[in-house]
């Protein structure tokens, strides 16, 4: 059963700014290529975030940090082959625009004209306001990203839920604020309480779109191998598994190597 209210042809930034105020909830996942991309978009899912979690997920790295901007140019290229009808929101990987909002544009346009993804993600408050704004005044639409900001683990240390303090609950409202004040169209709240995310979404018109961020907001994202499945030693609460692909494709692999060995692959019809 489909639950949108209204089809959208194209999802836009304002799309989901209508998809709030109509209280329909807004789904969100990531892709990296294009093969996954299309199945994702062909669902019917509203924004497609190229993440930095490519850097984890696809290249194997321990920590979001390494991934570049190049790389996140190739991905997001990629992705936005495949896609007609979500709304692709590219994230501005680590190192590219938390020196200077100067650089902050650079990396920003570079995005938006070799890849043509539809927007950036930065993550971060009020240390980032002046780059927001300058991403924004060339036209560029921005999707905020604040709690758990995986590009500052080193300062975090761990991947805990954030913000349970009343003092850093306090910042990440005024930081969401903020971010909607400067021009932003969307909020990402990733691993804070479900009652504190609740009040940040209930205080804005932008959508806030959560991860471990409980019912209460107005969209959900998930990192797409995650919840089919493919990553199964990564078990978060929030995570919930729509698939076992691991155990799926290791059967499937497993199945082929024997038909291999056997001599049952390729069979008379499989073959010229
Ligand atoms: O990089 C990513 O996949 C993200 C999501 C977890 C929101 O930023």
């Amino acid at each position: 059963m489909s639950v949108a209210k209204k089809q959208y042809k194209r999802v836009t930034t304002k799309s989901l700014v209508e998809m709030k105020s109509q209280g329909e909830k807004i789904a969100m996942l990531t892709a990296y290529d294009y093969t996954m991309a299309k199945i994702v978009d062909g669902a019917g899912i509203d924004v497609i975030l190229v993440g930095d979690s490519a850097s984890n997920v696809m290249a194997g790295h321990e920590t979001t940090l390494p991934i570049t901007l190049d790389q996140m140019i190739y991905h997001a290229a990629s992705v936005i082959r495949a896609v007609h009808r979500a709304l692709v929101v590219v994230d501005l990987p680590f190192g590219s625009y938390q020196s200077d909002p100067k650089e902050a544009l650079r990396s920003a346009i570079r995005i938006m004209k070799e890849s043509g993804g539809h927007a950036v993600k930065l993550e971060g408050g009020k240390e980032i306001k002046d780059s927001v704004k300058r991403i924004l005044h060339a036209g560029i639409p921005v999707m905020g990203h604040l709690g758990l900001t995986p590009q500052s683990i080193y300062k975090f240390g761990t991947y805990t839920v954030r913000a349970k303090e009343e003092a850093e609950a306090a910042k990440l409202k005024a930081d969401a604020l903020m971010l909607e004040k400067a021009g932003c169209f969307a909020l990402v709240l990733e691993k804070v309480p479900a009652k504190l995310a609740q009040e940040v979404a209930e205080s804005l018109t932008i959508p806030v779109i959560g991860i471990g961020a409980g019912n209460g907001v107005d969209g959900q994202v998930l990192v797409t191998h995650d919840m089919i499945g493919m990553t199964h030693e990564f078990n978060p609460r929030f995570l919930r598994r729509y698939l076992d692909l691991y155990t799926e494709m290791t059967s499937a692999f497993e199945k082929y190597r024997d038909d291999v060995k056997s001599r049952d692959f390729p069979s008379d019809e499989e073959q010229y």
